[in-house]
């Protein structure tokens, strides 16, 4: 006998352009209801009995507490298996991996390395997967620094999003989410760090421009944002990264030549000093401390939409 009943397709979140533009707007809107109820202290229960397997292959504080904590409140339980204290960190297959767990729970998140990785699992895996952070992609911080956007500024498509720094996996996360909601990416990076044209295709310019200098890119944006200059996996580069990206600081310099209304984000951890100055991460246009626990209702909403499909209100 199947062990997991599935509500209908297979679906799984390996990167933002998964969902079409209708199913990411439903996510959004679930997710306001969702995070509505959780404020008003109403119990939420619609993953009652089903169990989350949460995979870390490397470390983690927000996405382990926002999906922990998000499955507990939708009356779920999780599992927590890291490299180490699990038989991966002992050359397991990942597929064997994928076919033995996915027999045990009703839902999947990884966090690893290559997004072939994550891929091989998906396909050996009976319930739905989802990318907790690959080399490649992001797409749960895109999908909460989206619903935060809209929270604080309202609708995002024909706005202009400025990214600053290291051409990233949150990079490139945002590139696929300006293609799918129909807003513009301003991406600045130093040489050798700026986004790859066989990853991008040759999106149009009303979705990407790039630019040499950060402060063109910021001009007239209505959000700028940016991380890390070493993502974790890249370590070994962090002095001549260092170097690289000096100039490509967000400071107040920048937020001032952006849209009067404009507002920071970051995925964090930051590094107040290296990416950010501490007047702009802890200034009043930063919004980072929405956009961290915003992860908790997106992903909710996330979870709800991959176990059971679309729900009535
Ligand atoms: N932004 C984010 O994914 O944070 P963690 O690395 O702490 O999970
Ligand atoms: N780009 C960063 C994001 C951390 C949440 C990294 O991959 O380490």
């Amino acid at each position: 006998m199947d062990a997991i009943v599935q509500a209908g397709p297979l679906r799984h979140f390996l990167q933002f352009r998964d969902f079409s533009h209708d199913e990411i707007l439903y996510v959004l809107d679930r997710a306001r209801l969702i995070k509505d109820k959780f404020k008003r202290y109403q119990p939420h229960h619609t993953l009652h009995d089903r169990t989350l397997a949460m995979v870390f292959e490397k470390a983690s504080t927000r996405t382990r507490v926002s999906f922990e904590a998000g499955m507990y409140q939708l009356g779920g339980s999780v599992i927590h298996l890291t490299t180490t204290d699990s038989q991966l960190g002992r050359s397991e297959p990942i597929e064997d991996t994928a076919r033995v767990v996915s027999r045990m729970v009703d839902i999947v998140m990884i966090r690893t390395f290559e997004q072939t990785r994550l891929e091989r699992f998906a396909s050996h895996s009976r319930v739905p997967v989802i990318n907790g952070l690959t080399n490649e992609f992001h797409p749960c911080q895109i999908l909460a620094d989206i619903f935060t956007f809209i929270e604080h500024r309202g609708d995002i498509k024909g706005k202009t999003v400025a990214w600053i720094g290291d051409a990233n996996n949150m990079a490139y996360t945002w590139l696929q989410a300006a293609e799918i909601l129909g807003f513009t990416l301003h991406v600045s990076a130093p040489n050798g760090y700026h986004l790859e044209a066989d990853r991008t295709g040759n999106p149009n310019s009303s979705i990407l421009r790039e630019f040499d200098d950060p402060l063109e890119a910021c001009k007239g944006a209505h959000l700028v944002t940016t991380d890390v200059w070493t993502s974790m996996g890249y370590e070994d580069e962090n002095e001549e990264r260092r170097k690289a990206f000096a100039d490509w600081r967000v400071d107040q310099e920048m937020m001032d030549v952006a849209d009067p209304n404009a507002i920071f984000m970051h995925c964090l951890p930051a590094h107040r000093g290296e990416e950010v100055t501490g007047e702009v991460i802890d200034g009043p246009q930063s919004v980072v401390w929405d956009e961290a626990e915003n992860r908790l209702h997106v992903q909710k909403a996330l979870m709800e939409f991959l176990i059971l499909g679309p729900l009535e209100a």
